[in-house]
């Protein structure tokens, strides 16, 4: 069975939304999973952002925020599959690990320091070759500047990793940054044979288009 590799941006694990949207993207997921092995890495979101920041008031050093980080991922990666049944008990702690489970839909979060979900999803996805990455995130896609903070902000349809690099930094900054696609997922992302799309995953109906290669609105990362 072919497979696609979703990177769910924490953003969208928020404890304060109803729990219909996550109800919804989880039965999105097991209908896509009938038709390709879905792999989900889970984002910390605001609550991995609330744990460093905090953390990193107190004094605790760079790496123990991201361990912090970690645990949220994986804590929000815990919740997403306690609400499906064919999927993986245990959240792997690494990408060898995820690839060799054997379930429809394999759920895992964060693995080491230094990275965020995006790039273990991206190592995941040199691992088990998908047919399609994914990024889904809060808005649209990759914009020429932060949408939230700029009405006039424009959607790329497509970007290269090269004009990422320039927007967001080709290494990793610090525990809870906020960019678009950090730079080690960029590393990884160049090397993958597979597309590679930034959309909106609240928007679910877009979403599952994107997961089965249908047309879409949002980003495509063009490699070259
Ligand atoms: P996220 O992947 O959630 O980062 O991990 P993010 O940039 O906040 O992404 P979104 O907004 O959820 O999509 C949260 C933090 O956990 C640590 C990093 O500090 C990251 O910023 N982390 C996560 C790691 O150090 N390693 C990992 O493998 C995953």
């Amino acid at each position: 069975m072919q497979s696609v590799v979703l990177a769910l941006g924490g953003s969208l694990i928020d404890l304060e939304d109803d729990t219909g949207f996550l109800k919804n993207l989880v039965s999105l997921f097991q209908n896509v999973s009938k038709v390709y092995r879905l792999y989900v890495v889970v984002g910390g979101g605001k609550t991995a952002r609330k744990y460093i920041g905090f953390g990193r008031q107190l004094g605790v050093d760079e790496k123990r925020l991201d361990e912090l980080g970690i645990s949220v991922t994986r804590l929000n990666a815990l919740l997403v599959a306690s609400l499906m049944e064919e999927v993986n008990n245990v959240i792997p702690s690494t990408t060898s690990e995820a690839a060799a489970v054997d379930k429809p839909v394999v759920v895992m979060g964060g693995t080491t320091p230094g990275h965020s979900t995006d790039a273990v999803a991206a190592e995941l996805a040199a691992k088990v070759s998908p047919e399609r990455f994914v990024i889904a995130t809060d808005v649209d896609g990759v914009y020429d500047r932060d949408p939230k903070k700029h009405d006039d902000a424009k959607l790329f349809d497509e970007v290269t990793i090269e004009e990422l690099e320039r927007m967001c930094g080709s290494k990793w900054g610090k525990a809870g940054e906020n960019v678009v696609v950090d730079g080690p997922a960029l590393s990884i992302i160049k090397g993958l044979n597979c597309d590679v799309f930034v959309v909106n995953g609240r928007n679910l109906g877009n979403l599952e288009n994107t997961l089965y290669g249908k047309g879409f609105v949002g980003t495509k990362i063009k490699k070259k």
